[in-house]
Order: structure tokens, then C-alpha cells, then sequence
């Protein structure tokens, strides 16, 4: 087995930065530097001041200062750090395509292919590649093919290691996974990956399958979760007109051991940069294999969820007597999910966009996302000008400033500093009355009532 002294890491992002820490954290004789076309990011890992890394994780500042600088390095030289490593792990982006064949459903693999082949040219050695990045099935085929076929006969091994890591709780994630998936053809490489895993994940947990399953296991995976999401979000709308509470319901199907409790929490959507992308990428492949039936079951997922996120926003509509114009709305939370400051596909953005179009005023507070931020994450659904997003969104730092005056609260994210606002004072300074809706069932609605709101939940 190829013992493993130099690792790179193409792509400084979510998972590169976090997964690469944890790696250098348990293997301090491996040197391990992470690369990134993105100077502006890779200056911001290696900022002194750890509250500027660029992105925020519980426990990520604290594994970043113990080993920065002494086997976890952060560059900008790609090809150097791809020619001193035997191991390539590739952990670029794969968002859903904006043009050509496949626009708005299948993965753009440009950036990856684009690691592939600066890795055949700049190569001198024999290399290792691992697919960290969420690929289609059989994109390790296109991967082999250009690294073969450039002339310098370098041996080259392809593995497939999808990440697992949830945003919010990666560290914790990735110090503990529920498993670590190796695919691929070479036994040897498998096992050299495999040894750097073992010096902190339990063997049996460590498990090897081919390179094809290896791929499709990361897609079904995301298809999944998001799919329990999607199927408590269905039965949150029925809860609505017949007095069951989807909390409760959650609940009971959660408690039999064959359906378990995880990712039955009802909410106003999911969002996030992979589940969509992800599941938009199963729906493509499944078609483009003429499977209709497979592609519509996995679509449906999809459909619901866009369903909730504005079944959300009509609700609150319908609810303040039909017109939102000229109303203040506060929106709480801005991030797709709490401890993040990851807004990719947040739930928060399309029902700012609908409340807008309805000529409401929006006032946001989110404690780790930036106004510029909100504005560029609105700006970016092309809906209205830049201008006018700027002078109806009105961006705070302070939430007491975001309620002041509002018709309405909408609690798009489940920060936990939400639970322990004074209520009590939000309701003195709103119009009355005063509506919550609680994006994320994180209130007590008997709490709520008993201040005086007019309090409307999930599923409730
Ligand atoms: P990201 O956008 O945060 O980071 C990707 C980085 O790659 C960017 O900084 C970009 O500048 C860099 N990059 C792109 N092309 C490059 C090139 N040719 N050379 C050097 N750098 C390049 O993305 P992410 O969230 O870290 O996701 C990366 C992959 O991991 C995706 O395929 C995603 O589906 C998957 N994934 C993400 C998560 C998550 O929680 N975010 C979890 C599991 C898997
Ligand atoms: C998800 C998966 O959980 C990870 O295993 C996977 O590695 C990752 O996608 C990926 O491939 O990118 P992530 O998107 O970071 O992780 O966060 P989740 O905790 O899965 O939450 C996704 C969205 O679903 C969030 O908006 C969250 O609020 C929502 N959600 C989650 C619910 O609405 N209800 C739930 O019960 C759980």
C-alpha cells in the first residue's frame, strides 16, 4: 500500500476546508494543502484573525489554529501543490447547469473537468485522484479518460469518497461519521485512503464498494433526506385543515424503530446548495436512461418543496386580510439552516422575493449572513431591479429593529437566539395585531398566544 505523505485539496470551499482540517488534525506526519482559483478565499483561511475564515462552523476556527501552518497549508500555487502530492482529493463545486443541454437539471462538471486536466498536465508522478465533489454516476469513466489519454504515462487511480457532512454540524460530523464510502478499482489506492481514515474512524465503519455505487450511494443519499422532508411537509398541509398537528404526528411515525426520527422536522422548505442540485442531477440521469417512471417519483420531491416555500408566503398573505402592500414584514433568518452562514437556496430567499412582488417591505436580521449577502442572494433571481431590491430590503443587525413597526414576523431559520427573544417586547413594538409565522415550529404557540400574537405554525 502507498504510504500517503502529501495530500491536495482542489477546492477551498464547504467541504474542502472543514474535511481537509479534520484530515490534518488526525494525520500530523501527512502535509496537507488546500488550493483554490479564489485568492480572496484562500486570503481569508489564512487570516490570522480566525473570525474571518470564510466560512463559519462550530469548532472549525479552533482545529484551523491548531494546525495551520503546520501540516494544513491554504495556496493559490494549484499545480505545485498537485505535483508535491501523491493524493488529489477533487472538491470543487458541481452546481446545476445555466445553459445548454441539461439547463436547470444536470450537474455542470466544467470545474471538474477542469481539475482533471490540470492534473494530467501538471503531473510528474503517479497520483491517487479522489472524487470528494457529489458527481453523476459514472463521471470517474470521463475523469479516467481524460487522465489516461494525455500522453505522459503516469499511472493514475481514481477513487470516489463522497462527503457526507451536514453544514452547521460539519466538524462534528466528519470527527464522527456514520461511515465513510470508498469506491474504486484499485485495491491499493483504496487502502491508502482507507489508512488515513482509520486514524480517527472505526474500521468497520470504513467501507469499500465499486466505483459506481460509490457515486450513486452520495445522490440516493441526498434523495432520501430530502425526501422524508418533502413527505412531512405534504402531510403539514393536511395537519393545516383537519386539526392534527404535524409535531405530533412527527412524533408518533418517528418513534417506530423501521421509520426512526431523524428529518421528519416540518419546515418551510428545505434549501441548502446540494438536495435540490442533487436531486435535479438523479431526475436528469434517470431520464436520460428513458426511465420516466424513476424520474417523476424523484421529481415529485422537488415539486413539493417549492409547493411549501410558497404555500408559505400565500399563507401569510391570505392571512393579513389578502394584501401585504405597503405592509412591513420582519423576516428572522436569512441562512438555509441555523449555525450556518451558508444562504444557498435558502428558503428565506423566495419568500422575500414572493412578499416583494406583492409590494410588501421587508426588514431582515440573520446573525451570520450579511446584508450584501441578502442583497446579491435576491439580486441574483433577476426578478427586479438591483435598486429596487435595495430600497424595499431593508437589511439590520439588530432583530428588535427588524420587528419595530412590522405587521408580521416570519421565522425562516431556527437560529436558537430566536427562542430567547423578549416576546414580550417584540409584540409592544409591532402593529397589531401582531402575526407570527413560524417557519421553523420553534415557538411555543401557547407562549405565543398568551402574549397576544396571533400565532401560526407549520403544520398547526
Ligand atoms: P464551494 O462552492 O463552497 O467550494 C468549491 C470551491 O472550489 C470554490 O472555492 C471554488 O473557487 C473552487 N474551485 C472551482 N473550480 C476550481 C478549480 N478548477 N481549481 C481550483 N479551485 C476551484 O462548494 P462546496 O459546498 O464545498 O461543495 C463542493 C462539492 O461537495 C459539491 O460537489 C457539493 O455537492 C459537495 N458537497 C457539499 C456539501 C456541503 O455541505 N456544502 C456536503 C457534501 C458534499
Ligand atoms: C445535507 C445532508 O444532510 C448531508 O448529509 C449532505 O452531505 C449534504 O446535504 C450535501 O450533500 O451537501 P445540509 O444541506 O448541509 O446537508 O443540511 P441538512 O441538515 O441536511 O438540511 C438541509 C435542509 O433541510 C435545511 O434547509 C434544513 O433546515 C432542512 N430540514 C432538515 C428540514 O426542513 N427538516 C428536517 O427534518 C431536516
Amino acid at each position: 500500500m502507498k504510504q500517503i505523505k502529501n495530500i491536495c485539496c482542489i477546492g477551498a470551499g464547504y467541504v474542502g476546508g472543514p474535511t481537509m482540517a479534520v484530515i490534518a488534525k488526525n494525520n500530523p506526519h501527512i502535509t496537507v494543502t488546500i488550493v483554490d482559483i479564489n485568492a480572496d478565499r484562500i486570503a481569508a483561511w489564512n487570516d490570522k484573525d480566525l473570525t474571518k475564515l470564510p466560512i463559519y462552523e462550530p469548532g472549525l476556527a479552533d482545529i484551523v489554529k491548531e494546525t495551520r501552518n503546520k501540516n494544513l497549508f491554504f495556496s493559490t500555487d494549484i499545480n505545485k501543490a498537485i505535483d508535491q502530492s501523491e493524493m488529489i482529493f477533487m472538491s470543487v463545486n458541481t452546481p446545476t447547469k445555466t445553459y445548454g443541454k441539461g439547463k436547470g437539471m444536470a450537474a455542470d462538471l466544467k470545474y471538474i473537468e477542469l481539475c482533471a486536466r490540470t492534473i494530467a498536465d501538471v503531473a510528474t508522478t503517479d497520483k491517487i485522484v479522489v472524487e470528494k465533489s457529489t458527481l453523476p454516476v459514472r463521471t470517474a469513466e470521463a475523469i479516467k479518460s481524460i487522465l489516461h489519454n494525455t500522453g505522459n504515462h503516469i499511472n493514475f487511480h481514481i477513487l470516489s469518497n463522497p462527503e457526507f457532512l451536514a453544514e452547521g454540524t460539519a466538524i462534528k460530523d466528519l470527527l464522527n461519521p456514520d461511515r465513510v464510502l470508498i469506491g474504486g478499482e484499485s485495491e491499493e489506492a483504496i487502502e491508502s485512503l482507507a489508512k488515513i481514515y482509520e486514524s480517527w474512524v472505526p474500521k468497520n465503519q470504513i467501507i469499500r464498494t465499486n466505483l459506481w455505487s460509490s457515486e450513486l450511494s452520495k445522490l440516493t443519499a441526498n434523495a432520501f433526506l430530502a425526501q422524508r422532508i418533502s413527505s412531512i411537509n405534504a402531510i403539514s398541509e393536511l395537519c393545516e385543515l383537519t386539526g392534527a398537528n404535524v409535531n405530533e404526528v412527527s412524533k408518533a411515525i418517528g418513534m417506530d424503530s423501521r421509520i426512526g426520527s431523524k428529518f421528519l422536522k416540518a419546515s418551510v422548505g428545505f434549501g441548502g446548495s446540494c438536495f435540490q442540485k442533487d436531486i435535479l442531477n438523479l431526475v436528469y440521469i434517470a431520464r436520460s436512461y428513458h426511465l420516466n417512471e424513476v424520474a417523476d417519483y424523484w421529481e415529485q420531491v422537488i415539486i413539493m418543496n417549492d409547493h411549501q416555500k410558497r404555500r408559505f408566503s400565500d399563507r401569510l398573505i391570505k392571512t393579513l386580510y389578502n394584501t401585504v402592500s405597503g405592509k412591513k414584514i420582519a423576516l428572522l433568518g436569512w441562512a438555509f439552516k441555523k449555525d450556518t452562514n451558508d444562504t444557498r437556496e435558502s428558503a428565506a430567499i423566495y419568500v422575500t422575493d414572493h412578499l416583494l412582488s406583492e409590494q410588501a417591505t421587508v426588514s431582515v436580521y440573520d446573525p451570520k449572513v450579511s446584508s450584501e449577502k441578502m442583497q446579491s442572494d435576491l439580486n441574483y433571481l433577476n426578478t427586479r431591479t438591483e435598486d429596487e431590491n435595495f430600497n424595499l430590503v431593508q437589511t439590520v443587525s439588530n432583530p428588535y429593529d427588524a420587528v419595530k413597526n412590522a405587521h408580521a414576523v416570519a421565522i425562516m431559520t431556527e437560529w436558537d437566539e430566536f427562542i430567547t427573544y423578549d416576546w414580550e417586547i417584540i409584540y409592544k413594538s409591532m402593529k397589531k395585531p401582531a402575526f407570527i409565522f413560524d417557519g421553523r415550529n420553534i415557538l411555543e404557540k401557547s407562549k405565543m398566544e398568551a402574549i397576544g400574537f396571533e400565532y401560526h405554525a407549520i403544520g398547526q
